[in-house]
């Protein structure tokens, strides 16, 4: 072990060993889709992934500020937020190359501030936190709530609150939700899907995914995703996905050419196709784990036109492209005047942005396996 490495606790040196094992020089923002073969050699790789999930998992009992374990495993996690192998820094944004990690969405505050006002925003929107019948649930019962890709925690940390019976759990491939301070019925870990996740068959009565769209390829999301939310969804359980319409139509021709220019980078250097909502359906039904699927979609006016809410709701849109610059816009010429260009457009327009949830409910007799 280097001189650097030396510092780590004996938590975090397992995960800086175990990542370079993982890494192979290769920068995750070019891999290529998950063969079998690759998924197999995941599932090993996640042998390992566990170890590290479990090293700084927190969780409600070891949270007490005098607890020393505790207090080493936050300054682990805050040591490896330093490290170089888990960052890399494009466009002077900082992003996350940390396992096989396909964020093309900085890992930094302002990102982060970005998405905990897209929470409220989407709150309100929709009037709640979820469509799937599961209030009474929530309500009444020790119910037990998974958050995949749960980032700062703000969904998770808003549902605790609300639910203070059921037992909600967050989960990211890297630690940026709340280590010390959370509800006693909130509980983090770091896990990656894509490598299946570190829960029994049949555990969760709700699941809940949102904004997940920039992060698979269309073969992860059917083959991988799809397959693991209903694996460890309870039998009777719901599993509920929220994503939001990429590209805002009817604008202007900037705006059509940046959605263009947005969408072909997208395909051709991730292979990640941005406006999944029109397969999500057929994606749920092929695991044959249910029967029927919900969709409801909302339309928020986004623009100057209107309201003070529109406003929001641009400035969102427009934070959110900015802040792809260091991936999506670093082989885009003139990205950022792209960029203006297709702002301007939005000043007298009232545009609509789309936003969908889908939900379903598995199969009671189907069992918990897969097989
Ligand atoms: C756009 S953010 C959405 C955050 C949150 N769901 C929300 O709606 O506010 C996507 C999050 O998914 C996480 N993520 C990306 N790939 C993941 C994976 N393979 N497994 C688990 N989390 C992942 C990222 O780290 C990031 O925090």
């Amino acid at each position: 072990m280097g001189k650097t490495q030396s510092k780590f606790t004996e938590e975090s040196s397992i995960v800086i060993k175990i990542f370079k094992k993982n890494n192979n020089n290769k920068s995750p923002f070019y891999l290529t889709p998950s063969s079998s073969l690759r998924y197999k050699k995941r599932k090993s790789a996640n042998e390992s992934f566990k170890q590290i999930s479990s090293s700084i998992t927190t969780t409600s009992s070891s949270s007490s500020y005098s607890n020393n374990k505790s207090n080493s495993i936050v300054s682990s996690v805050n040591s490896l937020l330093n490290e170089d192998h888990i960052f890399k820094y494009m466009g002077g944004r900082k992003f996350l190359i940390f396992e096989d990690a396909r964020y093309l969405l900085p890992f930094d505050d302002d990102e982060h501030a970005r998405l905990q006002l897209q929470h409220f925003l989407y709150r309100h929107m929709w009037n709640g936190n979820f469509s799937s019948p599961v209030h009474e649930l929530l309500q009444n019962s020790n119910a037990t709530v998974l958050d995949i890709g749960c980032s700062t925690g703000a969904w998770t940390l808003d549902m605790a609150t609300d639910y203070p019976f059921s037992k909600f759990i967050g989960v990211d491939i890297f630690p940026i939700y709340p280590l010390e301070i959370r509800p006693k019925n909130v509980e983090f870990e770091m896990a990656n899907i894509l490598n299946g996740l570190p829960f029994d068959d049949g555990t969760f009565d709700f699941i809940f995914m949102r904004s997940m769209n920039l992060s698979f390829t269309s073969q992860e999301w059917e083959n991988v995703v799809m397959k693991e939310l209903m694996r460890v969804v309870k039998p009777g359980g719901w599993i509920e996905i929220m994503e939001r319409d990429p590209w805002i139509t009817g604008v202007g021709p900037a705006t059509d050419k940046c959605n263009k220019t947005f969408a072909d980078e997208l395909k051709t250097r991730y292979n990640v196709d941005p406006f999944i909502s029109p397969h999500i359906s057929s994606y749920m039904h092929s695991t044959q784990k249910i029967e029927k699927i919900f969709h409801e979609e909302k339309k928020m006016i986004i623009g100057e036109a209107r309201d003070n809410l529109s406003k929001v709701c641009l400035d969102n849109y427009k934070w959110f492209r900015r802040n792809c610059k260091g991936s999506i816009g670093t082989k885009i010429e003139n990205f950022d005047k792209m960029l203006d260009e297709s702002f301007n457009e939005f000043k007298d327009k009232k545009a609509y942005e789309t936003s969908h949830r889908f939900f379903a409910m598995k199969k009671i007799e189907d069992g918990n396996s897969l097989n």
